[in-house]
């Protein structure tokens, strides 16, 4: 394992969701669907939804600034803010920028990341080479995504999907732990398998584009299943190696929440009894960007935590992206 020039920890954890619940029972009214099917197949129950005009920089910059309270920071002490998101404020500027005037975290750079529900662990990834370099202290790292303002709400792929934030600062440390190893992956060739096809250069937005219903997400979710429990055992596996750990030494799992059977899978190939995996999709659905720090958020709360816990961090979003992580908590 290649060693950090300084180790990297979590130093604290914030998130927020919106207030508004879209139950599956309410959806069976509005949907070609069924809220037995989808707690059965997807393990959710309900999902948050934004108001008209909240914003997804309006849950960031929510998650954020409890994060750095959590984290005992002050807002002039974050370096850098980094957003991952697939549903910004707009195309221009970055929503971190938005987000770091929310904050009024002036000392801060700040940009987004585009990795989609892989996003935080792209984010947490590229925080910890700052940090690890010494170029940067303290980074807050924001997951956040309102889908809600890209589903067609007439389809039954609007089941999968709910609004919400979650953010963690990273900072150095200087005794052995925090982040052990991490593993992104890119392929491009998965590029039509998940995507919102318009409103960029490739379609900017016309009347066809609005007529054809192009600014809603598209999925094919047998290509998204297939993929995902193929490639979320090869990236877990690599950092296994890469620690020298093994399975049985992964106390807690932080997981991307695409859906339960994914994950069930993914369970069984790796050989990580499934109580050792959190889950939350049953209240918030797949937030996106936004999973990974919610469900981290929710743990660390919940003091379900231990200092030397061994906690593995593993996703796959459209791209494909996907990766995996792990920590040393400390
Ligand atoms: C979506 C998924 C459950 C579909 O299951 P599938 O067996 O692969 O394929 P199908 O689309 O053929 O669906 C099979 C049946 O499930 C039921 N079904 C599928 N989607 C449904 C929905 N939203 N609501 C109710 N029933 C649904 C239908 O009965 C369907 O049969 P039909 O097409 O004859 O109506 C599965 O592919 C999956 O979990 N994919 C992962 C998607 C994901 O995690 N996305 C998150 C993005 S990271």
């Amino acid at each position: 394992m290649k060693q950090l020039v300084r180790n990297v920890k979590i130093i604290g954890t914030g998130s927020y969701v919106p207030e508004n619940i879209y139950t599956n029972e309410y959806l069976e009214t509005i949907l070609p669907t069924s809220a037995k099917w989808i707690f059965d197949n997807l393990g959710i129950k309900e999902r948050r939804i934004s108001g008209n005009h909240e914003t997804t920089s309006d849950l960031a910059w929510k998650a954020g600034e409890k994060a750095i309270k959590n984290a005992g920071l002050t807002k002039d002490e974050i370096d850098l803010i980094i957003v991952a998101t697939a549903t910004p404020d707009r195309l221009a500027p970055s929503t971190a920028c938005i987000v770091q005037d929310k904050l009024k975290a002036y000392n801060a750079v700040a940009f987004d990341i585009a990795a989609v529900c892989s996003g935080f662990l792209y984010g947490m990834s590229v925080a910890s080479q700052y940090i690890a370099s010494g170029v940067y202290d303290n980074v807050l790292v924001i997951g956040a995504d309102t889908f809600s303002k890209i589903i067609d709400w007439t389809k039954r792929d609007a089941v999968f999907f709910g609004d919400g934030a979650g953010a963690a600062v990273l900072s150095h440390l200087n005794v052995n732990g925090g982040f052990l190893a991490y593993r992104l992956y890119s392929d491009g060739r998965g590029k039509n398998n998940f995507t919102i096809p318009a409103g960029g250069s490739e379609y900017p937005a016309s009347h066809k584009t609005i007529d054809e219903k192009m600014h809603f997400f598209q999925m094919n979710g047998k290509a998204v299943y297939e993929t995902g429990t193929m490639v979320l055992p090869k990236a877990i596996n690599q950092v296994l190696a890469d620690t020298g750990l093994s399975i049985n030494d992964i106390d807690l799992m932080i997981p991307h929440q695409p859906s339960i059977k994914m994950l069930q899978k993914t369970a069984e190939i790796i050989g990580l009894p499934f109580k050792k995996v959190m889950t939350n999709m049953d209240k918030y659905a797949n937030t996106s960007g936004g999973t990974i720090p919610i469900l981290l958020d929710e743990v660390n709360q919940s003091g379900k935590i231990k200092p030397g816990n061994i906690i593995l961090f593993a996703a796959v979003g459209s791209g494909w992206t996907y990766g995996a992580a792990i920590i040393k908590w400390a």
